[in-house]
């Protein structure tokens, strides 16, 4: 990664990063909400992190909040346009869960998806409304499924027969008729990383479409008298830039749909196409339009639809990542430098895997700076290290900073989904607060963690 060399005398007082890495003929990485100030500190939505990690302490997560709300806005604004007014995005909570969030979403008029019963509980705790939410889950208890049916939760997304029986079960007791779409998979591949490919035949997730397991699903989903089948759903995997699986994912999704109606006279109301839209966290991966790929999925959508003879249906998606990865960046404070001569450096933080652990989980990339010293040119490889007891350990390598020196601030670009919620106690290390900014006030939507909080089920005092 190139990280442009200049000094302060060419630098403006406040400064755009991206537009400067445009001008000096650099493919920028970052965002446009990301400025050095006078100070040659690295600003987010105009606010100076160094001023920010002095206030809040570090590590801390920092999110933009216009930034989610322009991106909650896009989604509902181009599925209208392009799936029609009964389309409707569903906020995939899992890429992060605090009530903010949730309000946020709920201010926006969009679903929510949940896939347990604390998302469900973290959004019926802000008065979300329950008819907008899809449970989702691979493995839901009874007691959870027992739970969302008595809160009137608008859909389960069913990933098996025999979750289909218990939420039957479930709806019966409470003299009900519940709501349900069933998962199924393509068996497309949507060229990302294995671990967050979801859409192939050998998927934990849902019943697969090529092997005939789909329509017997739906069979038995149409036997069941407390159940009303709704759908159809899709969620293909995550980090996704190439368009052509997504579209692909539409095409077989509608033609199913058509051949449930054609087999089984059952008519869908609903296909939810899931999430899975990536955002850039390193230079070599370009920002999605996220209009212009929903105009293009819905035009495979309709198209095969209507070769189809098959009439208007709602169409919903799950974004998560797209709505607050890039959103977010996470401050830490630089506690050792270790250099291994010929070898490697070392810059040790005070956060790592506990705070963030998808290095460790999916070695995923990340671009960083020194949050205090941002226009300073990038000469040197880091290895950057985490605080716990733990080689794997780690949020990048060969990460090009400014030489490092203790008490420097490290920045981490794209860290808005799936840290916090993906976030440990490891080693007894409390969570990190989740810091908003917004209007050039910042305040915080999670607290930093005690030790006490994070302790607290094993005090009886509390
Ligand atoms: C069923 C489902 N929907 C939506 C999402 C959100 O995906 P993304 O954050 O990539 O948009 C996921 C992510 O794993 C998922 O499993």
């Amino acid at each position: 990664m190139h990280i442009a060399n200049y000094t302060m005398a060419m630098k403006p007082p406040w400064y755009n990063i991206k537009q400067y890495y445009e001008k000096d003929g650099c493919d920028g990485v970052l965002y446009d909400n990301l400025t050095i100030n006078e100070k040659d500190h690295l600003c987010m939505a105009g606010m100076d992190t160094v001023e920010l990690a002095q206030e809040y302490g570090t590590p801390l997560y920092l999110m933009d909040e216009e930034r989610i709300i322009n991106r909650m806005r896009t989604y509902k604004r181009a599925m209208s346009k392009h799936f029609g007014g009964t389309s409707l995005p569903f906020y995939a909570s899992k890429a992060l869960c605090c009530r903010r969030i949730i309000e946020l979403a709920k201010a926006e008029d969009m679903g929510v998806d949940v896939v347990s019963a604390g998302e469900l509980f973290v959004a019926e705790s802000v008065g979300f409304p329950m008819n907008k939410i899809c449970f989702h889950g691979s493995s839901k208890t009874r007691a959870e499924i027992d739970y969302a049916v008595g809160l009137g939760v608008g859909f389960f997304i069913c990933d098996s027969e025999e979750e289909l029986r218990r939420i039957d079960a479930s709806a019966a007791v409470r003299g009900v008729r519940q709501s349900i779409i069933l998962r199924v998979t393509p068996g497309i591949d949507p060229h990302t990383f294995a671990a967050v490919a979801t859409g192939l035949i050998d998927s934990k997730f849902g019943l697969p479409i090529p092997t005939g397991q789909a329509r017997e699903f739906t069979r038995t989903a149409l036997s069941l008298k407390n159940i009303e089948l709704r759908g159809f759903h899709c969620h293909i995997g995550s980090q996704i830039f190439d368009k052509q699986p997504l579209c692909d994912a539409a095409t077989v999704m509608a033609g199913f749909a058509a051949d449930m109606r054609d087999e089984l006279g059952y008519s869908a109301e609903i296909i939810d196409l899931g999430g899975g839209f990536g955002v850039p966290y390193v230079e070599s991966e370009a920002e999605i339009d996220i209009d212009d790929t929903i105009r293009l999925v819905a035009e495979h959508y309709k198209a095969e639809m209507s070769r189809r003879g098959f009439g208007d249906t709602a169409v919903f998606m799950e974004p998560g990542r797209s709505i607050v990865g890039d959103s977010g960046l996470t401050l830490y404070e630089i506690q050792d430098v270790k250099v291994i001569p010929g070898l490697k450096n070392y810059v040790a933080i005070d956060g790592g895997m506990t705070d963030n652990p998808r290095y460790a989980l999916y070695q995923s990339q990340y671009t960083m700076l020194l949050a205090n010293r941002a226009g300073e040119r990038a000469d040197t490889l880091y290895t950057v290290g985490g605080r716990c007891c733990e080689s794997g350990d780690m949020l990048g390598e060969d990460i090009p900073l400014p030489a490092a020196r203790v008490g420097d601030m490290l920045a981490v670009m794209t860290t808005g989904a799936y840290n916090y919620s993906m976030a440990s106690h490891y080693n007894c290390v409390p969570k990190p607060p989740i810091v908003m900014l917004k209007d050039g006030k910042s305040y915080a939507a999670v607290r930093r963690e005690s030790f006490h909080e994070m302790l607290a089920c094993q005090f009886d005092d509390t």
